[in-house]
């Protein structure tokens, strides 16, 4: 594992070069590891993600790309980079020597993606991970719908929210998708439900990795109840 992502998860803490910050809002060893598993598998050329905070699932991403050693294009999304992450996720690609995978467009996925697919943009693997509720993920999602081959896959983080996991029995109806992994560990079926509140066993795990297995040719009139 590289150094910078190691020393990030052993120390849950991150810097802008002269502050140091609590970890927070990161993907955790188990879902890298589903990421790993993915690009291990699929072996993108492309790849993007929605969400890029401190970086950390960036670095998992650029880190099992760099083992398949080969050029590969990783496309991040997210508007806030520097207004609310003081620049710390791209400075942990570029000590980490990534910036060579890494275009960062510093837009709003909703923004960014329709003009992806207008540059005819092909996906091999996706990771959604940027703003939560149902209908903005369901629109980075149908975006990456749309751009995603056949074989390639998309990882859907925080699923043991409602309206993730709603998203997520919502695409299994397509009839194109199947589940290629969830994180292993313990824990991973739960949400809190406030805070410091009770848990909540989930339907669905802290991650979700979805194969695409057919092109999507339902009609314009079609729906299925989820
Ligand atoms: C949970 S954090 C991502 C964590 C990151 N994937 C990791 O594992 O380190 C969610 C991110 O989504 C970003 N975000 C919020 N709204 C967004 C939008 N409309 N488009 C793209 N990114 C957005 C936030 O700035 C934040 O960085």
């Amino acid at each position: 594992m590289n150094s910078v992502l190691k020393e990030i998860l052993d120390t849950k803490k991150v810097s802008d070069g002269t502050e140091i910050l609590r970890l927070h809002s990161s993907m955790d060893e188990h879902e890298g590891d589903l990421i790993s598993k993915v690009i291990q598998r699929v072996r993108p050329t492309t790849s993007l993600e929605v969400g890029f905070a401190y970086g950390v699932s960036t670095l998992f991403i650029c880190d099992a790309l760099a083992r398949i050693d080969r050029p590969a294009r990783h496309i991040v999304l997210d508007p806030f980079q520097f207004s609310e992450w003081k620049g710390i996720g791209l400075r942990n690609i570029k000590s980490a020597g990534y910036d060579k995978f890494v275009e960062l467009r510093e837009e709003r996925s909703e923004i960014a993606l329709p003009q992806l697919l207008n540059e005819n943009t092909i996906l091999d693997v996706a990771v959604i991970d940027g703003w939560h509720t149902f209908d903005h993920a369901l629109v980075d999602f149908f975006y990456i719908n749309k751009m995603l081959r056949i074989g390639g896959v998309v990882v859907l983080d925080d699923s043991t929210m409602p309206s993730v996991g709603r998203l997520v029995d919502h695409v299994l109806t397509y009839g194109c998708y199947r589940i290629f992994g969830i994180p292993s560990g313990h824990g991973l079926f739960v949400r809190r439900l406030a805070y410091y509140g009770r848990l909540k066993k989930t339907k669905w795990p802290s991650a979700i990795a979805l194969e695409k297995i057919a092109s999507d040719n339902r009609r314009f009139d079609w729906y299925r109840p989820f």
